[in-house]
């Protein structure tokens, strides 16, 4: 049987893009998944992906990207990994031009839209469902390198006879444990979720999980399906977290049944405006307020000044996204999709009518603390995408998740080519593991191990309840040590899961890193301490459970797991 050396946890973008990465360099892999690829948070993003690519005539540049997105997040990012990130995003989006994403043309040339916190057309999309497409390429890409499980239906890549079978699925494995031991990770424990089945998984492990949207079930435009137990297991044995007081709240959604619904920046990167009603007249506050970027204002920002309009007495109490000057053409060419999803789930047409939109829950700019290589503070486990913390700061951008994912998922690969040992070179398929003796006593194991891993409901809505409470887009002490009262009432709920206290810790290191930063910065905003200061501050504020404790601390940006 063919060795499989390494593991990714996650089959979105990001998860892709290391299998991918990975294969290219002649190295067998494990791409396992609670989801198929087609279901991942990934198919969801809409509005495009960001590059310099300098199609648009504004002599746009790698080093402009650097410094919108640097300052998007508040100086809050690694500059280090952004400059990375920005420096690469033409070669990532022209490699997905060359796969075949329908990015919008004119002619023969790409165009771009403007998205939020840039001065410059800067976001290449596919109408509104970006994601989509750049999934559909990237889950061909990489089944040029899968094989059927039986081993039959094997393709040759590039007359490549032993690409085909690089790239194994587990699709419909949930991670269920980290195999760490010394600081090192051995590998992965997984459960098959259709036979119970529970495997270890030996060698260096690439998370690529998503960031815990399950956490705030009802709450996010983000798929619960992206659960949190991931996070919370790497948690758990002690992997630092970074920034996780830094949750981004877009400024147009709609509550929806079950979920938030996401109205795309890219209706106001195409002309859409805010406004609210005032004395009976409508105030489009935005383009008062900042006449340079209006309503692409960063999300933060946007977001904050809807709070402050709706907390305003002489303001009606709603704010309203109106598209109904943008051109037929734009509706017809540029956001056709955006249009039909309004039209059937608010049953209000966008080009007719202006929408009510509320600041929801979209995206964790925190995550676990990873290094500008995408190592975590453990050897062998690595993070990309948005279960990982460093390009965003205090804030993303958006048209950066899709870059970060991408982009992030062939840097950790690459490190975890890099950092291979001997061991790993060598590794055997896999074994089974025995369940704990504990459960050897007539009961059912994989009933215990289903219960053990996974989160209980009537938990998982009250931690919600909590989070929001406590984490809204302007928060102050009072707030949140009511929520950690709140929250250690529940621990003490004696039908919570094993799962349910690891999510809570990370509940917990949420709610503790926003208690800790006394300062108001990017996507954390608090009444008490509302100016931003540097000189304490401009840090990355790192989580991580000891055993016993949560210990925040702030730690110098651009930190290196240089190992020994
Ligand atoms: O509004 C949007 O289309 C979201 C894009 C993103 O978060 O990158």
């Amino acid at each position: 049987m063919r060795e499989r050396k390494i593991t990714i946890i996650g089959a979105g973008l990001a998860g892709l893009s290391a299998a991918v990465k990975l294969a290219e360099q002649n190295i067998d892999c494990r791409l396992v998944s609670a989801q198929i690829s087609e279901r991942a948070q990934s198919v969801l993003a809409e509005g495009g992906i960001n590059a310099a690519l300098d199609v648009m005539g504004e002599q746009d540049t790698a080093n402009e990207h650097y410094a919108d997105t640097m300052a998007g997040g508040v100086y809050l990012a690694d500059p280090g990994a952004v400059k990375e990130l920005t420096g690469h995003a033409p070669e990532v989006v022209r490699r997905l031009a060359e796969l075949g994403v329908p990015f919008a043309m004119n002619g023969d040339h790409m165009i771009q839209r403007n998205f939020g916190g840039q001065k410059k057309k800067r976001t290449a999309f596919c109408k509104s469902s970006t994601g989509k497409a750049l999934m559909t390429a990237m889950i061909d890409e990489v089944r040029k390198y899968e094989r059927e499980p039986d081993g039959q239906g094997e393709l040759a890549v590039r007359n490549d006879p032993d690409a085909a079978g690089r790239i194994r699925r587990y699709p419909h494995h949930v991670l269920t444990d980290l195999l760490i031991e010394d600081g090192h990770c051995r590998g992965a424990v997984v459960r098959d979720t259709y036979t119970d089945q529970t495997m270890a998984l030996e060698g260096p492990v690439i998370l690529a999980f998503g960031g815990p949207h399950g956490l705030l079930p009802g709450q996010t435009t983000g798929t619960t399906a992206n659960d949190g137990n991931g996070l919370a297991i790497a948690f758990s044995h002690g992997v630092e977290a970074a920034n996780l007081e830094f949750l981004q709240y877009h400024p147009t959604t709609v509550q929806i049944s079950g979920k938030r619904l996401l109205i795309s920046e890219a209706a106001r990167g195409e002309g859409g405006r805010l406004f609210v009603k005032r004395s009976g007249e409508r105030w489009y506050f935005m383009e008062d307020k900042y006449p340079e970027l209006g309503n692409l204002m960063p999300r933060d920002v946007v977001s904050r000044e809807m709070a402050a309009v709706l907390g305003d007495p002489s303001c009606k109490d709603q704010v309203y996204l109106d598209m109904t000057g943008l051109a037929r053409e734009t509706w017809k060419k540029k956001l056709p999709d955006l249009r039909e999803e309004v039209r059937h789930y608010l049953r209000i047409d966008p080009a007719e009518e202006p929408v009510p939109v509320n600041p929801g829950i979209h995206y964790f700019m925190g995550g676990l603390f990873v290094d500008s290589r995408h190592r975590t503070s453990i050897t062998g486990l690595y993070a990309a995408g948005e279960c990982a913390c460093q390009y965003h700061g205090a804030n993303r951008l958006g048209g950066n998740s899709l870059l970060g994912a991408l982009y992030g998922g062939q840097a950790a690969a690459q490190t975890a080519v890099e950092e291979m040992t001997g061991q790993d070179r060598q590794r055997e398929e896999k074994r089974t593991v025995e369940p704990p003796s504990a459960w050897n006593n007539g009961n059912d194991v994989s009933l215990k191990q289903r219960e053990n891993d996974t989160a209980t409901p009537q938990i998982t809505e009250r931690v919600m309840q909590i989070l929001m409470r406590a984490l809204g887009i302007v928060r102050d002490a009072g707030m949140i040590e009511q929520g950690l009262r709140e929250l250690e009432s529940v621990c003490s709920d004696r039908t919570c899961t094993e799962t349910d206290r690891k999510r809570m810790l990370v509940a917990e290191a949420m709610l503790r890193s926003a208690l800790e930063r006394k300062e108001s910065r990017g996507a954390h905003q608090r009444s008490d301490f509302p100016e931003r200061n540097d000189e304490m501050y401009q840090k990355t504020t790192v989580a991580q459970w000891d055993g016993m404790q949560i210990r925040i601390s702030f730690r110098e940006i651009g930190k290196s797991y240089e190992k020994a």
